[in-house]
């Protein structure tokens, strides 16, 4: 396959910044997330060069895999899942550096036996290389591996090489303030705070990272972009695919957990926060944590800023799909929400009085995520069509996937002698521009990691304070079961419950 040009984030970084000698060691190796993003990623990063000469990879899991074995499930997932053709020039270097080591996640013989094959390769090369471990495995083993990768010396903080040794840790980052918050002391009793990096794949994403860009590479949006222009700020991450095979890890987790607490609060903060000082890890993710801690706690019950629903049968794209309870491992009665709306306040000087909607769900009419800013409406007493306005507001739109892109709505004058208006849409294209083969958000992430910069990873105190927003809403719907669960339609936009939140407030969700 021809590549595109290369895009210019991944022109800057070669230039600019290259990770030093690495292993990289994967717990969950025969896992999903490994096949279908970290191994392409991994593969991806090698084909534009931006590994370091001396990378290894290491799978690490329960099941016991020959190396050679190993080597070749990890072929198969490339040539399934990566955005490209694999290259046998590309892979064949990969695969001379990669390994397997079988162990429980508890074990600490495992741990010892795992520092063993890194010092071997180390003696092999005749130097150090820094230690990248990559937790991807289901959340009850995440203390358990951390405190391992302690207790076996493996995780040393090194004086003067503070970046020796790293953890990258996968969602999902708890679920709820006090399981997060032990989840961060465990952590930190072995490693510092700038060695951890807790993935949100949200802020890996292009669109994401552009919405900074957008923000403060723009003179024109910054002096809009407060309570005096803005009237409201909806975002939505709706998906077409129901819960699949992962009824068994959905039924622990429903849409808030999934999806709000964590890719959502990230768009939140992107969109809401002040301009940094710089784009240090430090300086982006301070200002994030400051909207975070600025937004009112949520009102349940009711009367309250929260709606949630579940997908009951219907039709998308032309085929009828069944309903939540009627999926693979769901029990009849679950209360589990497939869908949630919430209206926020962020209670600062730029925000005061500006609500933000979030909306997700899955089994909705198209798979479609996007910010939208609705600006207020501009006076219409000049174009009032017999005492009636009907000036659209301008929306500003960032599109997040699929079509990645911007638009923004503007009122024009339709051509013709009488002066009547009509609302125009702006756009551009990510695809058009600068083609259609972006790299994928692991490749980013793993990168960064491997680099040391964190400013896309959750901080800590980042993750509790946005769990400590949803914890009594999550604790209020485990309380009450199914009593205000609303249902919607499979291909719908949602349930009646989330229209009325924002009609409450003279709102409507607009069409994405
Ligand atoms: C994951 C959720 O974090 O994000 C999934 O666990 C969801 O339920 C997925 O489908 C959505 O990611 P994306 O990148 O397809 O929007």
């Amino acid at each position: 396959m021809a590549d595109s040009p290369r895009h210019p984030f991944l022109h800057g970084l070669s230039k600019h910044r290259g990770a030093p000698p690495t292993v990289v060691v994967i717990f969950g190796a025969s896992g999903d997330l490994t096949a279908r993003k970290l191994i392409p990623a991994v593969y991806n990063l090698s084909h534009d060069n931006l590994l370091p000469a001396d990378f290894f990879l290491v799978g690490y899991g329960r099941k016991p895999i020959p190396d050679e074995e190993f080597r070749t499930l990890a072929a198969a997932a490339i040539k399934e899942f990566s955005r490209r053709e694999p290259d046998a020039g590309v892979w064949d270097r990969i695969a001379a550096h990669t390994s397997y080591v079988a162990g429980g996640y508890d074990e600490r013989a495992a741990f010892d036996r795992l520092a063993a094959h890194i010092d071997a390769i180390e003696k092999r090369l005749g130097r150090e290389v820094q230690r990248l471990f990559y937790i991807s495995t289901p959340p009850s083993v995440f203390a358990p591996i951390v405190l391992n990768l302690g207790a076996s010396g493996l995780a040393a903080k090194h004086p003067g090489r503070p970046h020796h040794s790293k953890v990258i840790i996968e969602k999902p980052f708890g679920r709820d303030l006090a399981s997060a918050r032990a989840l961060n002391e465990t952590i930190r009793s072995v490693f510092a705070e700038h060695q951890v990096f807790r993935i949100d794949h949200y802020l890996g994403k292009e669109t994401v990272q552009d919405l900074l860009v957008q923000r403060f590479a723009n003179a024109i949006f910054e002096p809009l972009w407060n309570r005096n222009f803005i009237d409201s700020v909806q975002i939505t991450v709706a998906e077409e695919a129901g819960v699949g095979s992962r009824g068994g890890y959905y039924e622990q987790s429903g849409c808030l957990r999934d999806m709000i607490q964590n890719h959502m609060m990230q768009l939140v903060a992107l969109t809401a926060m002040e301009p940094p000082v710089s784009l240090e890890a430090e300086a982006v993710r301070d200002e994030k944590v400051k909207v975070l801690k600025a937004i009112s706690p949520l009102t349940i019950g009711p009367e309250g800023n929260v709606a949630r629903a579940q997908y009951a049968g219907g039709m998308i794209g032309g085929k009828t799909v069944k309903g939540y309870v009627d999926e693979e491992g769901i029990a009849a009665q679950s209360a589990t929400e497939t869908y949630a709306a919430i209206r926020l306040s962020i209670n600062n000087w730029r925000w005061q009085g500006v609500p933000f909607y979030l909306r997700s769900g899955k089994r909705m009419a198209r798979r479609v995520s996007e910010i939208a800013i609705n600006f207020k409406c501009p006076p219409g007493t000049l174009f009032a069509e017999g005492g009636r306005f009907d000036l659209a507001a301008n929306t500003l739109s960032f599109q997040i996937q699929p079509d990645e892109g911007l638009s923004l709505i503007l009122n024009t004058k339709i051509p013709g002698l009488e002066t009547r208006t009509q609302p125009v849409k702006m756009s551009f294209r990510y695809a058009t521009t600068f083609g259609s083969n972006t790299p994928e958000a692991y490749e980013r992430l793993v990168l960064d990691a491997m680099i040391g910069d964190g400013t896309l990873f959750i901080r800590g105190d980042e993750a509790e304070t946005s769990w400590k927003l949803y914890t009594p809403v999550l604790d209020y719907w485990r309380s009450v079961g199914r009593e205000g669960l609303d249902t919607y339609a499979a291909g719908s936009w949602g349930p009646a419950s989330s229209d009325a939140l924002l009609a409450k407030r003279n709102h409507a969700w607009r069409q994405p």
